[in-house]
């Protein structure tokens, strides 16, 4: 069953087209990777998934829903749903670990005291990372602010979670680990993913299917094999980071 569905997508800032015509159907606990060059449009695609950006036209399918033509309340119920994992972790610097982590929960109203803790520490877990709730940010490796990151993502319990870049950034060692995290999470918690990245290695290790971005459109979609086999020149390109090969610099 779709959870979300892409239809016709459009969106442009000033005269520059970013999506065009975009069409694209997630299954429900699936891990779907979107891949594409650098300032393509992946994180502008995951802001309209997530109702950040709104699209010029065309529209977002949640469940069933067209988020852009219901009440603000439902809109509010669907977004409640979804958490995004941002590039970089957008942590709050003056906040610790431990707040960091609580913040959505704190903000909603959704848990006080023991039950707060309970929860940070849960998450915290979850993602391996134990005995850190007191650490600021400062204090943090790159991966263990991706960790946290996370952590703060699945405190909430989303349906959806949407990943931009996880693993850019990082060393390949950590990499794997955040590729076994976000796996595990998958097994877990039996949640839908959408992982922006630009990795090929992350994307065949966590993808059920790839999709690639080009020029505003998903142009191939697929399990990893059919992505890795595709004759299409483009995907052949990208897939083997050839310089060489119908994709320019422009
Ligand atoms: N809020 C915005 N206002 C104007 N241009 C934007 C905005 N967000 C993204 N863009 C432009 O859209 C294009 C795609 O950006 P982005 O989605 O961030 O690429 P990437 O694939 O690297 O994530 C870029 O040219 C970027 O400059
Ligand atoms: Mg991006």
């Amino acid at each position: 069953m779709a959870i979300i569905e892409l239809k016709n997508l459009n969106k442009s800032f000033n005269d520059h087209q970013v999506l065009n015509n975009l069409n694209l159907i997630i299954e429900k606990g699936s891990t779907l990777v979107v891949i594409g060059r650098s300032g393509c449009g992946k994180s502008v695609l995951l802001k309209h998934i997530i109702g950040i950006l709104n699209p010029d036209s065309g529209s977002v399918l949640v469940n069933g829903q067209d988020i852009w033509q219901t009440s603000r309340a439902d809109f509010n119920k669907i977004i409640f749903k979804m958490n995004m994992v941002f590039q970089g972790g957008a942590l709050f610097d003056s906040l610790s670990v431990g707040e960091n982590v609580g913040f959505e929960l704190i903000e909603h109203n959704l848990a006080e005291g023991v039950g707060l803790d309970k929860k940070i520490k849960e998450a915290l877990s979850l993602v391996d990372l134990f005995g850190i709730s007191h650490l600021m940010p400062s204090e943090l490796s790159g991966g263990m602010r991706k960790r946290v990151a996370l952590a703060r993502a699945i405190c909430m319990h989303p349906e959806i979670i949407l990943y931009d870049e996880p693993t850019t950034g990082v060393d390949p060692i950590t990499a794997d680990s955040i590729n076994e995290l976000i796996k595990s999470l998958q097994d877990k918690l039996k949640v839908t993913s959408i992982v922006v990245t630009h990795d090929m290695k992350s994307a065949y290790k966590i993808g059920d299917r790839i999709a690639m971005l080009y020029k505003g459109k998903i142009i191939v979609e697929g399990s990893p094999e059919e992505i890795q086999n595709s004759r299409d020149p483009f995907v052949h390109q990208f897939i083997n980071g050839l310089a060489k090969g119908p994709i320019t610099e422009d």
